[in-house]
């Protein structure tokens, strides 16, 4: 199995922790959208799409590669995020995400998201939300998130 993450990352490098745990299991690259191509992801049985939340949604830059991407990809995918709190009910980052990837002809297998420190505005005046996070426990539920991915391979 051969297995691809791409990821936007561009408050603290909270979303590329958890990519790069999720990598380390799966034996993946971590890439950038600007690091690859659409045509280049043929090469792979499973790709990673995840970034931070940024003013209520994913990353723009994640978003529109898979806006770009021909339909009929016929492979499978899974998401990750991570954000400052929750993700609210009426805005499901992770499943939208996941249905623009289905309409691109992915199996969606998979999602995770945890916390991660978020310093936006006023909250670097008390050092931040979440410090700490993605903790050691949240790498170690990638992990295992990874590994059940891993499991569907064997
Ligand atoms: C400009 C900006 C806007 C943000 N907006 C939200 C938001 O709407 N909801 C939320 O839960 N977290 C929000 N956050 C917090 C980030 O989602 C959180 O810090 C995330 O872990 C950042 O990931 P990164 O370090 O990979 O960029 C925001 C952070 C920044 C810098």
């Amino acid at each position: 199995m051969k297995a691809l993450i791409v990821c936007t990352s561009k408050s603290h490098g909270n979303t590329r922790k958890v990519a790069d745990t999720i990598g380390s299991v799966l034996d993946a690259r971590v890439v950038d959208p600007s690091e690859i191509t659409a045509a280049e992801l043929a090469d792979y049985d499973l790709v990673g799409f995840g970034s931070g939340v940024y003013w209520m949604a994913l990353d723009a830059r994640l978003r529109e590669f898979v806006d770009a991407l021909p339909a009929g990809q016929g492979r499978e995918a899974f998401v990750f995020a991570t954000s400052g709190l929750p993700e609210p009910k009426f805005r499901p980052y992770l499943r939208n995400l996941g249905d623009q990837l289905t309409e691109k002809g992915f199996e969606v297998v998979g999602g995770f998201a945890c916390r991660g420190l978020d310093t936006m505005g006023p909250l670097a005046l008390v050092g931040g939300l979440n410090k700490g996070r993605p903790s050691p426990d949240d790498l170690t539920s990638a992990r295992g998130f990874a590994e059940q991915l891993r499991g569907r391979f064997a």
